[in-house]
């Protein structure tokens, strides 16, 4: 049963004094809609990522490409770079295959309707909803994390997830109203990212304090409940970093669609331990090993350095003068690399 105290209405009532600021807001007092690209790209730069973390980028991205017809326009190089370092590479390679499919299919407008939407390449439940309801104010549910755990809380809801999902959205879907849906999905992201936070909920400044069904039993700090996850196994692997004398550096850009497909990043090995040959003779020299951290496994990778004559043609990759390559271009796992190498090479 609803406790009277949880409504949309309370947590807009919050939401218009506490909303959190954010580049791509107009702001729950403002007059108007946001921009539809401006949405998009936001949630889906958000996806697993932090707000804190995508500002600059989001920032960015909106300089070099205002709207999502000059996105299109891009060369997908061009946008992988400034991309790396957000993760999850898929999301920019989707990123710029729906800007192109709303410039040719839809005239380089967004669909203001959710299930147009959702046909778009990239665009799950989540994005479709996040963009229907904060773009175009439908009344569309949008389910993150955030939503989760409060939901999970406000209705003491004690199936772990994922098995709770469904149960979860569905009591997402009973409070979203049909009036300011978009400021009301933004209200619920907000409560769960400031107050009902993962550990140690602020409950004292909470909106839907009286009517949280965990606080009453105490246990809010225990839910939403989660199956055990399996433990990450560890993958090992090795690159090779060469700089010419001419400064050159030895960069190859990774095919396919898998993990970090389309980024750049120096030539290696596979991730499963197997032996691979270096892309040039050199004198070889152990720089050490980074660890990285994917969703589902850890990495340590060994990292080779060595330099070479000016003249050097290498059996894979590129050599990049400076002019062509910045460090910055390059995912987090090879910017580790990379950093290790020059430090290793300075030493
Ligand atoms: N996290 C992802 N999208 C968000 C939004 N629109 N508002 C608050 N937090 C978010």
């Amino acid at each position: 049963m609803r406790d009277a105290a949880v409504t949309a209405t309370a947590l807009l009532d919050w939401y218009d004094r506490h909303a959190r600021e954010m580049p791509w807001r107009i702001g729950p007092l403002a007059t108007g809609r946001p921009d539809p690209y401006r949405v998009w790209l936001s949630e889906v730069m958000l996806q697993q990522t932090t707000v804190a973390a995508v500002r600059a980028y989001y920032q960015r991205f909106v300089a070099r490409w205002p709207t999502v017809t000059d996105l299109a326009a891009a060369e997908d190089s061009a946008v992988m770079a400034e991309w790396a370092g957000l993760g999850y590479y898929a999301r920019a390679r989707n990123l710029l295959a729906c800007a192109r499919v709303v410039v040719a299919r839809h005239g380089g407008v967004f669909p203001a309707d959710l299930a147009v939407l959702r046909a778009l390449p990239g665009i799950g439940p989540y994005t479709a909803g996040a963009v229907a309801a904060i773009a175009f104010d439908l009344p569309a549910v949008v389910v993150d994390g955030n939503v989760e755990r409060v939901m999970a809380r406000v209705f003491k809801v004690e199936t772990p997830l994922p098995m709770a999902k469904p149960e979860l959205a569905r009591l997402a879907q009973d409070l979203t109203p049909r009036d300011r849906p978009g400021d009301y999905a933004q209200a619920v992201m907000d409560l769960g990212a400031t107050i009902c936070t993962p550990r140690s909920p602020a409950c004292g400044v909470c909106p839907w304090l009286a009517g949280c069904q965990a606080r009453a039993a105490g246990v809010q700090g225990d839910l939403p409940r989660k199956v055990a996850k399996p433990v990450k196994p560890l993958r090992c692997g090795m690159v090779w970093v060469v700089w010419r004398t001419d400064g050159a550096v030895l960069l190859e850009r990774r095919a396919g669609r898998g993990l970090l497909g389309g980024t750049l990043g120096f030539p290696g090995s596979g991730w499963d331990g197997s032996d691979a040959q270096a892309p040039v003779r050199a004198a070889w020299r152990a720089a050490g090993v980074v660890r990285h951290t994917f969703t589902h496994f850890h990495l340590d990778l060994a990292v080779m350095v060595a330099g070479v004559a000016g003249n050097t043609v290498a059996s894979r990759g590129e050599f990049l003068g400076s002019n062509a390559f910045s460090p910055q271009d390059l995912p987090t796992l090879m910017r580790k690399a990379h950093d290790l190498a020059t430090s290793a090479s300075a030493g």
